[in-house]
């Protein structure tokens, strides 16, 4: 599978079904038929109800779940062609996951957090140590490399959690509510991140309940009990998204505040 634009939408789902516990009293069928093609460089907000599947399509986005009818491909390849093997690596080399919860590592340091997919990568010690550090002077957090979650804020954490997501170098960013359990303020400085890592070519998919999340991506698509009931566009797939703080047109006073709550330009 390569990086480079080869006229396929970078993620297709075609027809897509989930059902759950198939056969049994239990079953759900939560995706009832989804199409959706996703392009390099867009930034997709998903939203929806509570229930409406959105974290059961992020999941089978990310390859940490499998539909049970339709297609899905990465890149024009069919995910379901792939050996567990391959899917390892697709999720390790080309997709970055955020959760709402960031899922770190507890009585672990942030650098450490960060450098453990690079360990599943068997990324050598010196080379991993200087990604994680990179990955974290992106996210602003250099001179909290050795705090341990407990002693971060929780706006740092995700901010730990995306540096984590990104230092695999993925061309794909997928996060499943990463501001759901931030205050507004942490909440503008991760969308600030999102956006900087979009702007830089990176695609991003995230799922969000807030109107002032989806207001950075630059498509919101709508999941209705199971379908897609509503699909527009905030911004062209090229070009920045949208409430991107423009660092190159802050006062210098503001840019020493802004680079130091948050990162640096970030080059794909
Ligand atoms: N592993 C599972 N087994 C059975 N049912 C499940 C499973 N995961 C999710 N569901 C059901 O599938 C439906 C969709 O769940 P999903 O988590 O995708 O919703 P969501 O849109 O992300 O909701 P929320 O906004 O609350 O996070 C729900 O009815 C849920 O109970
Ligand atoms: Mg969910």
């Amino acid at each position: 599978m390569s990086a480079v634009d080869n006229g396929h939408p970078v993620l297709l789902l075609d027809n897509l079904h989930k059902v759950y516990n198939p056969g049994s009293q239990l079953q759900v069928h939560v995706l009832k038929g989804v199409s959706l093609a996703v392009e390099r460089g867009d930034y997709v907000a998903i939203m929806g109800h509570s229930g409406s599947g959105k974290s059961t399509m992020l999941n089978i986005l990310g390859c940490l779940d499998v539909p049970t009818g339709g297609t899905y491909m990465i890149d024009g390849v069919d995910v379901s062609s792939l050996s567990e093997g391959q899917l390892a690596d697709i999720r390790n080399q080309y997709l970055g996951f955020v959760f709402q919860s960031f899922n770190l590592v507890r009585r672990t340091t942030a650098l450490a957090n960060v450098e453990l997919p690079l360990v599943y990568a068997g990324v050598p010690r010196a080379e991993r140590r200087r990604r994680a550090l990179t990955a974290l002077g992106l996210v602003g957090l250099e001179d909290r490399s050795h705090h341990q979650p407990s002693e971060l804020s929780g706006g740092q954490q995700q901010r730990v959690a995306i540096a984590r997501a990104i230092c695999t170098g993925p061309s794909i960013i997928l996060a499943d509510e990463p501001t759901g359990n931030l205050d507004s303020r942490s909440t503008e400085e991760v969308m600030q991140i999102f956006g900087r890592l979009n702007a830089a070519g990176r695609t991003v998919v995230i799922i969000t309940h807030e109107d002032d999340v989806s207001a950075h991506a630059k498509r919101v698509v709508i999941l209705e009990d199971g379908r897609i009931g509503n699909d527009y566009r905030n911004a062209p797939v090229q070009g920045d998204p949208p409430g991107l703080i423009d660092l190159a047109a802050l006062e210098p006073e503001e840019i020493s505040i802004a680079e130091e709550e948050s990162a640096e330009v970030i080059v794909p």
